[in-house]
C-alpha cells in the first residue's frame, strides 16, 4: 500500500510518470471525454483547516473519475471531540478506499497512515504541502518543459510550501534558492537532510538573479493568524514585485499556491502579469491529484 505524505513517498520515476499522466488527464478532461476508473470508490476527506482549492479539486476529481467523496470536518465528527487518531484511522479506513487529510501537526497524518488500511494523502500539514507541488511541477513542465537543471527561488516564509519545494528540488533535479528573513528560515532538519542543491539567502534580490521560476506564499500561514502584524514587519522587504521580478530571467515564471494577499507577499502587478501562472497552477491541482488518485486507488 502506498501513502503520499511527502514527495519522498514516490520515486523520481513515479513522479515523472504522474506529471505526464496529469497533463494527459487534463487534455482528456478538456476534450470532454469521460474516464471513470474509480467507479464505486470513495475518498474520505478530513479537513481540520480551511480550504477552497484542495477541497474542490479532490471532490471534483473523485466525481470525474467515477467515484465519490465524503467531507469530514472536526466540527461534525468525533475526531473533533477527541476520539484518538489511531481509532479514527482504523474505522474510517475500513469504509473508504483512500483518505485525504489536512491538519496541523504532520505527526498526526503519519499516525493516521500507520493505522489506516487504505492509502493516506497529505493535503497540507504545518510541515508539508506535497499535493501543491504536483500541480506546480505540472504547470512548469506545461509552460517551459522539464524543470531539471533550472533554478527556482523561494521568497518569503520557510514554511510548509518551502519544505515541499526542498523535497521537489531533490526529486525533480532543480537548484533551489531560499530567501527568508533570518528568523523565518526553513526547518533545519529538512535543510540538513536534503540531497538537493539548495542555498539559503536573506537578500531576495541576490536570490532571484537570473532564475527561471520565482515562488512565494502568504507570510502568515493557517494557525499563525495572531502573528500577522509582526510578520508584516519582518517580511516587508520580501514582497515579490516588478522590481524583484526584473532581476530574474526574462522568461521567468511566477507561482503562488494561493490564496494570495495582493500588496503583501506579492504585488498586484506581478500576480496579474502574463508571467504569472497562478490560475493554471490552481487548475492543475485537479489534474495532478486525479493522476495521484489513479495511482493510489485504481
Ligand atoms: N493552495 C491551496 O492548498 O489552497 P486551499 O487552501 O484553498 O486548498
Ligand atoms: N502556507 C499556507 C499554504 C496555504 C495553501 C498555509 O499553510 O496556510
Amino acid at each position: 500500500m502506498q501513502h503520499f505524505l511527502t514527495l519522498d513517498d514516490l520515486t523520481k520515476a513515479q513522479l515523472d510518470t504522474l506529471i505526464t499522466r496529469a497533463i494527459e488527464l487534463k487534455k482528456t478532461h478538456h476534450r470532454g471525454e469521460i474516464y471513470s476508473p474509480l467507479q464505486n470508490k470513495v475518498l474520505g476527506m478530513i479537513f481540520e483547516k480551511s480550504s477552497t482549492r484542495t477541497r474542490v479539486s479532490f471532490e471534483a476529481g473523485m466525481i470525474q473519475l467515477g467515484g465519490g467523496s465524503i467531507f469530514l470536518s472536526p466540527n461534525d465528527t468525533q475526531l473533533g471531540r477527541g476520539e484518538p487518531v489511531e481509532d479514527s484511522a482504523r474505522v474510517i479506513s475500513s469504509m473508504v478506499d483512500a483518505v485525504m487529510i489536512r491538519t496541523f501537526e504532520h505527526e498526526k497524518v503519519e499516525r493516521f497512515a500507520e493505522y489506516s488500511s487504505v492509502p493516506v494523502i497529505n493535503a497540507l500539514t504545518d510541515l508539508y504541502h506535497p499535493c501543491q507541488l504536483l500541480a506546480d511541477m505540472q504547470t512548469y513542465v506545461e509552460q517551459r518543459g522539464s524543470i531539471a537543471g533550472k533554478i527556482v527561488t523561494w521568497v518569503g516564509d520557510g514554511n510548509n510550501m518551502c519544505h515541499s519545494y526542498i523535497n521537489a528540488a531533490a526529486q525533480f533535479d532543480f537548484d533551489l534558492r531560499i530567501a527568508t528573513p533570518s528568523d523565518y528560515t526553513p526547518d533545519a532538519n529538512i535543510v540538513a537532510n536534503t540531497s538537493a542543491t539548495i542555498s539559503l539567502h536573506t537578500d531576495p534580490r541576490e536570490a532571484v538573479e537570473g532564475v527561471d521560476l520565482v515562488v512565494t506564499d502568504v507570510w502568515a500561514s493557517m494557525g499563525q493568524e495572531e502573528e500577522q502584524k509582526k510578520r508584516e514587519k519582518a517580511f516587508a522587504a520580501f514582497q515579490v514585485n516588478k522590481d524583484l521580478m526584473a532581476l530574474a530571467d526574462n522568461e521567468a515564471l511566477f507561482m503562488h499556491c494561493l490564496p494570495a494577499h495582493r500588496g503583501e507577499e506579492v504585488s498586484a502587478a506581478v500576480i496579474d502579469d502574463p508571467h504569472s501562472v497562478v490560475w493554471d497552477e490552481a487548475e492543475n491541482r485537479l489534474h495532478a491529484q486525479k493522476a495521484l488518485l489513479e495511482l493510489l486507488m485504481a
